[in-house]
């Protein structure tokens, strides 16, 4: 399983920025969790920060085939990019959008995610466990959409055996 998370604008400053709404952890903290979590689970990560919504923009087109799944901090192109929105929807790639911070608990603007219809759920509120939480489903969804080998395998008409004669006397 190959995954590719994605931390969206500002989220460099994490561990120095409003540690009351985003805790004290930083994104290389959070990225070691994160490699931590993969690497149980036998996945693949690769993680980018970008502070530019075009660069983000690319990122997600050239996921499909690269990737099983994405996991996404939008940060605040979260509310606001209809260019990452429909990135996300023309890649097909299963799509996992965290917060760190309870959007819905937090200023008007925030209450409204212009991505959250386009991802497979959204994980908020729970600090760096979001992106953890993010991992997860985003694993299990990677997992689901691949082909079973074993499934594979199995011919799809098993041949019925042939009834036996009984030897006429
Ligand atoms: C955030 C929430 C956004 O509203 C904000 O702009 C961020 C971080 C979060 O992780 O809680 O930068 O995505």
């Amino acid at each position: 399983m190959r995954v590719l998370v994605i931390h969206g604008p500002n989220l460099q400053l994490l561990g120095s920025r409003q540690s009351a709404i985003y805790g004290t952890a930083n994104l290389e903290v959070i990225n070691q969790e994160l490699r931590r979590g993969a690497s149980a689970r036998g996945a693949i990560l690769t993680i980018a920060q970008s502070n530019h919504e075009g660069q983000i923009v690319e990122l997600i087109g050239k996921a499909k085939g690269r990737y099983d799944a994405i996991v996404i901090n939008p940060a605040a192109y979260t509310h606001t990019s209809v260019a990452i929105r429909d990135a996300i929807e023309a890649a097909g790639v299963p799509t996992v959008e965290v917060h760190l911070s309870n959007i819905y608990a937090r200023e008007s603007f925030r209450h409204q995610s212009l991505l959250a219809p386009v991802c497979r759920g959204q994980i908020a509120g729970f600090g760096i466990a979001s992106y953890r939480l993010g991992l997860e489903a985003a694993v299990g969804l990677a997992e689901a959409a691949a082909p079973t080998p074993a499934a594979s395998r199995t011919p799809a008409r098993r041949p019925r055996p042939r009834p036996r004669r009984r030897a006429r006397r």
